[in-house]
């Protein structure tokens, strides 16, 4: 059955909120009655709705998503609004960048900024390289900053890294659609959820220009711990929160360059 109102009921009776939103996607996405059906069976069987039409809207932009690669969430707009307020040059890395999202929609509002992404699994390279390449950035795969070339170590204006910060414990109580439709990796930060953030912390300093800013998500409650993971590296930490979206941003910002004569005797 794919008319509208049998749709809406199928959805509505698998737990979908917006039945008639989604149905009217489902519907336009889909090309043929077939592909129609297809697509709400596997709504239906709870994969998230933009891995099923393809998409997501994120800042405004239509990012493509993969089956099993993370869907962007609009609560990670804030940590992209923090960067582009923050950006003091050109070069802007996105880490652990999934299907490119954060670092597309930070340079698509900063005129002459280059983007580099990297991600360890091989679907989120293969999906960020479709939404990232034609917008003339760069994707690479690997751990953390190991992937990038070497001749961007001391030249980020901007790091994003929007790295896996789910405790291991807390996974079990995720709603199925992340706990089942996207990978584990994408999800598990290890036993308190800052294993792969900790790191970042730690090599940020290397990738960093002077002045330059590492930008993360967590929890609120693992906010204290992530800046004084990025105080232990060096950087000097803040904590960002907008109770609207729900998100909690920490930011770690590299020591300014010196002047040339700073510090020599009058
Ligand atoms: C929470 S998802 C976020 C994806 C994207 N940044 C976003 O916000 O939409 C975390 C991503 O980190 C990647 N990841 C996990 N461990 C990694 C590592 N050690 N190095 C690079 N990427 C990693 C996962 O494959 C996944 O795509």
């Amino acid at each position: 059955m794919t008319d509208s109102p049998a749709i809406v009921s199928r959805l509505r009776a698998a737990g979908c909120v917006f039945a008639e939103d989604e149905a009217a996607l489902l519907t336009a996405a889909a090309g043929s009655p077939g592909e129609l059906e297809a697509m709400v069976a596997a709504r239906v069987r709870g994969l998230p709705l933009e891995q099923v039409i393809g998409w997501a809207e994120f800042r405004g932009l239509r990012i493509l998503v993969d089956p099993g690669v993370f869907v962007p969430r609009r609560r990670s707009e804030f940590l992209v609004q923090t960067a582009i307020s923050l950006a003091t040059g050109p070069v802007i890395m996105d880490l652990c960048c999934g299907t490119g999202a954060l670092g597309l929609a930070t340079v698509a509002e900063l005129p002459s900024a280059e983007l580099h992404a990297a991600d360890l699994d091989p679907a989120a390279v293969a999906c960020a390289r479709r939404n990232v390449e034609p917008a003339g950035g760069r994707v690479y795969q690997g751990d953390l900053f190991a992937p990038l070339p070497a001749s961007l170590r001391g030249g980020a204006a901007i790091v994003i890294c929007n790295a896996p910060y789910v405790p291991t414990g807390e996974i079990a109580f995720m709603p199925a659609e992340a706990r089942d439709h996207e990978a584990r990796m994408a999800l598990d930060g290890g036993s308190d959820g800052l294993a792969v953030l900790r790191r970042a912390a730690a090599q940020a300093p290397g990738w960093l220009a002077p002045g330059g800013t590492l930008l993360v998500e967590t929890s609120q409650r693992q906010a204290g711990p992530m800046a004084g993971a990025m105080a232990a590296a060096g950087l000097s930490a803040r904590v960002h929160h907008d109770d609207e979206m729900g998100a909690t941003v920490i930011t770690g910002t590299a020591p300014a360059a010196r002047a040339p004569d700073s510090g020599r005797r009058a």
